[in-house]
């Protein structure tokens, strides 16, 4: 039977989303009817910005695209998946340092739900050498990450930072 694959999953912590992200998310809303962007919460990590301000973040970097949707979702990301009846969970790729840790992650989720798919997608290379943990770094150490991060991230990393006694 074939399947028509309109919905996806987009999980991850977010924290703070970047341009790179953003890549991700403008990519897959050309390829699927439907995505839903998953904001982890793991109870046991302290994030930078709170589920709902990564959420928010999100929403406002998003605004341009009508077929996109932020969510938070905590637990297994493949009932999570299941849950909103997506066989799809996309993951970004920017280079192969992330092949090792992407190929794990994809393989427990297919053990445990053989029917969801991962499907992977390649950042411009513009971006390949971001991620949130570079970003959180300079933000916290007082660097500029402005062209790091969407605007609107920008505009609500500097408040929340200013909240936190960084500025
Ligand atoms: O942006 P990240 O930090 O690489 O995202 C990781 C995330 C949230 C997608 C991953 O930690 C996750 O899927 N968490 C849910 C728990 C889970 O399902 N674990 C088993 C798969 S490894």
């Amino acid at each position: 039977m074939r399947t028509v694959l309109r919905l996806a999953v987009y999980p991850g912590s977010f924290d703070p989303p970047t341009l790179g992200h953003l890549d991700v998310i403008e990519r897959a809303a050309k390829l699927f009817d439907r995505l839903i962007v998953g904001v982890g919460v793991n109870s046991a990590k302290t994030p930078l910005l709170s589920a709902d301000e990564r959420m928010e973040a999100l929403r406002r970097s998003t605004a341009h695209l009508d077929n996109v949707e932020i969510e938070a979702f905590s637990g297994l990301l493949v009932n999570y998946a299941q849950d909103r009846g997506a066989r799809v969970i996309v993951r970004g790729l920017r280079a192969t340092a992330d092949f090792e840790y992407e190929f794990q992650m994809a393989m427990v989720n297919r053990r445990l739900a053989s029917e969801v798919e991962t499907v992977f997608l390649v950042t411009k290379w513009e971006h390949s050498y971001l991620s949130s943990s570079i970003v959180r770094e300079v933000a916290l150490l007082g660097g500029d990450y402005r062209g790091l991060v969407p605007e609107a991230v920008a505009e609500l990393l500097e408040v929340a930072l200013a909240h936190r006694g960084v500025s």
